[in-house]
Formats: structure tokens, sequence, C-alpha cells
């Protein structure tokens, strides 16, 4: 049987004026990590924030925090993102040309790896990489906003992890218009960690929103 199903809040749709309130509220909602979108407006045409912004959010929260780097060139950002307090640390495959080093660097730095997937970039890329792997985040939307609609194909992708991944304890991740219609989809393909922004941010309450997400019992 395969571990349970993660949810993972992306603050990039919490309120950024009470971003410290935001993230003690899904903490308290029964969020299993905290996903950090860093992005920099080169790898992915948006802005949002960098290591100062986790460092200061690692002071009120006891979740893992779970950093996933849109940069490129990203070695440069490993560093600091890792002594600000990143429990994972995941890279794009299609940010530079050096994969095994940076992920060499975030393993150095005693930090979970992770690959990041764009929707249309093949899973083969991960093959020769796996054993250096805590988890490959698959990209259910083009990256950069959130509040996008689930690409379907993502969910043939998730399958072709899965089975490239075999019994290895490497979490699968998808992230990008995850809500309570797409989660299904994502968990039978095989994803284990379930990132969602909109879906629990822009929800009323957040507990219940989270929990719309779980596979019923
Ligand atoms: C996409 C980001 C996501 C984003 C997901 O660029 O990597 O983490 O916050 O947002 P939603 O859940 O709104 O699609
Ligand atoms: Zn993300």
């Amino acid at each position: 049987m395969r571990d349970e199903i993660l949810i993972a809040p992306s603050i990039l749709a919490a309120d950024y004026a009470r971003l410290g309130e935001e993230v003690k509220a899904v903490e308290g909602a029964g969020a299993d990590w905290l996903h950090l979108d860093v992005m920099d407006g080169h790898f992915v045409p948006n802005l949002s924030f960098g290591a100062d912004v986790i460092g200061a959010l690692r002071k009120h929260s006891r979740l893992l925090f779970d950093a996933h780097l849109m940069c490129a060139p990203v070695d440069q950002w490993i560093e600091p993102v890792a002594k600000a307090g990143a429990d994972r640390i995941t890279v794009h495959a299609e940010a530079g040309p050096h994969l095994d080093r940076s992920l060499g660097a975030i393993t150095a730095l005693g930090k979970g790896a992770g690959v990041a997937l764009n929707p249309a970039t093949p899973v083969g890329v991960l093959e020769h990489v796996l054993d250096h792997l805590d988890l490959v985040l698959i990209l259910s939307v083009n990256p950069g906003f959130g509040g996008q609609k689930f690409i379907p194909y993502a969910a043939d992708k998730i399958r072709q992890v899965r089975a490239l991944v075999g019994g290895r304890p490497i979490r699968i991740e998808v992230d990008g218009g995850i809500d309570p219609q797409t989660a299904p989809k994502a968990i039978a393909a095989g994803a284990d960690v379930l990132v969602a922004g909109s879906s629990i941010f822009r929800a009323p309450d957040y507990a219940k929103a989270i929990a719309a997400l779980r596979p019923a019992a």
C-alpha cells in the first residue's frame, strides 16, 4: 500500500500582507507540508519571493518546508534557500544543463532533493538521477501563476513516473489546478503529495478545503 496522501498548500495564493497568519492558519487546518514557490521572473514570467521570506516564515511554522525553485540559473539559490530553512528543495530539469550537479548541491546541504518537470518535459530525464531523489514534482499547469486549469495529460505523466520510481521511497507531487475534482485523478495516477494554492487559500474554510482534497475514507 502506498503512503498516505499529503496536502501541501502553496502560499502563492495566500494574502501576502498577512503571510505569517496565513501559514499558521493552514498549519492549524491540517496541512502536511508548506509549498513555497520561488519565481525569478526569468525561468517563469513572474516574481514571487525568495530566501528572506522563507526564513521569516520558518519562525512561525513547524511544517515541512517544500521549496519549488522556478529559477534559471538555479544553483545560486540553493544554499540561501537551504539556510533559510527549506527541508525539501526542488529544481526544474529544464533550468540548466547540470541537473546532477544541482541535486548534488542540495543533498550536500542535508536537504531532500526534488526534480520538477514542466508539462511538456518527458519523464525520461529522471532515469539516471532517481537514486538521488526524494521527490518528483509534476507540473500540471505551465508554471508561473496560480489559478490555472489542470492539464489532463499530466495524469499520464504521473503514471509514467510511478512506474519509473518502482519501490524507491520517492514522493510524487502534483502541482497546478488541484481541486476536489482533479485531486482524485492525480491520486489514482499515483501522486502522493498534492500542492494546492487557490483551492485552499480562496476557500472560506481552510480545514474543509484541505479535507476535500484527501481521498474519501
Ligand atoms: C505554479 C506553482 C504552483 C501554484 C499552484 O506556478 O508552482 O505551486 O501555486 O496554484 P494553483 O493551486 O492555484 O493552481
Ligand atoms: Zn509550485
